[in-house]
């Protein structure tokens, strides 16, 4: 189940999960993309159901969950994927909107995915989840400052602090990926 799956890396991770015979549930807040995502999905001849979700309600992230148990039986691997990047900028000049949507998606939206992935899986007696960061959450930028990391810095705590009996908990960090988000300034 990955969600921010309509496009860039959660839309190649559905599409790699395919070619191995997952059946999955596609989450994103955008419809036309992530519909897109399933069809390309069921190209290569796997299941796939769309549910619009946006990470940052716990309502969808529950409505997503429970999607998977009703067609699935099951839930055994989410990619907590979806966000959303603004420009780097000094501090004083983040706007207040700003900061509290990225930490609504980037960081709020990985607590309430796992909030309710997590009883789902222990359900099913075990399962893998996989939270997205980003180097630069580790390391900063010098004489910088993007939100975008600095949210990503509370995902890593989260995930490194959360050990579920049978659930591994793990960070994918990947390298810059041409996608909508590294276009738009990170
Ligand atoms: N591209 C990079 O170089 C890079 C590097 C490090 C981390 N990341 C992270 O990887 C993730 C995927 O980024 P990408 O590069 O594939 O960008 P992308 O813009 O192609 O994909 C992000 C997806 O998340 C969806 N999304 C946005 N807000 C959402 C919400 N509230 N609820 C559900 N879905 C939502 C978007 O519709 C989109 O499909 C992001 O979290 C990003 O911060 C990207």
């Amino acid at each position: 189940m990955p969600t921010g799956a309509g496009s860039g890396i959660g839309r190649a991770t559905a599409l790699a999960f395919a070619s191995e015979g997952a059946r999955l549930i596609v989450g994103d807040v955008n419809e036309p993309d992530g519909l897109a995502t399933v069809a390309a999905v069921q190209e290569r001849g796997a299941e796939a159901e769309f549910v619009r979700a946006d990470v940052s309600r716990s309502g969808d992230c529950a409505a997503m969950v429970e999607r998977a148990l009703r067609r699935f039986g099951r839930l055994d691997v989410a990619f907590n994927n979806a966000g959303i990047n603004l420009p780097v900028a000094p501090i004083a000049e983040v706007k207040e909107s700003d900061w509290e949507r990225i930490l609504a998606i980037n960081l709020t939206g990985v607590y309430l995915c796992m909030k309710h992935e997590i009883p789902a899986m222990k359900r099913g007696g075990g399962g893998a989840i996989f939270a997205i960061i980003t180097s630069i959450g580790l390391t900063g930028i010098a004489s910088r400052f993007s939100i975008v990391p600095r949210s990503r810095s509370l995902v890593i705590a989260i995930v490194v602090t959360n050990r579920v009996e049978n659930i591994s908990t793990m960070q994918t960090r990947p390298g810059t990926t041409l996608s909508t988000v590294s276009c738009s300034g990170l």
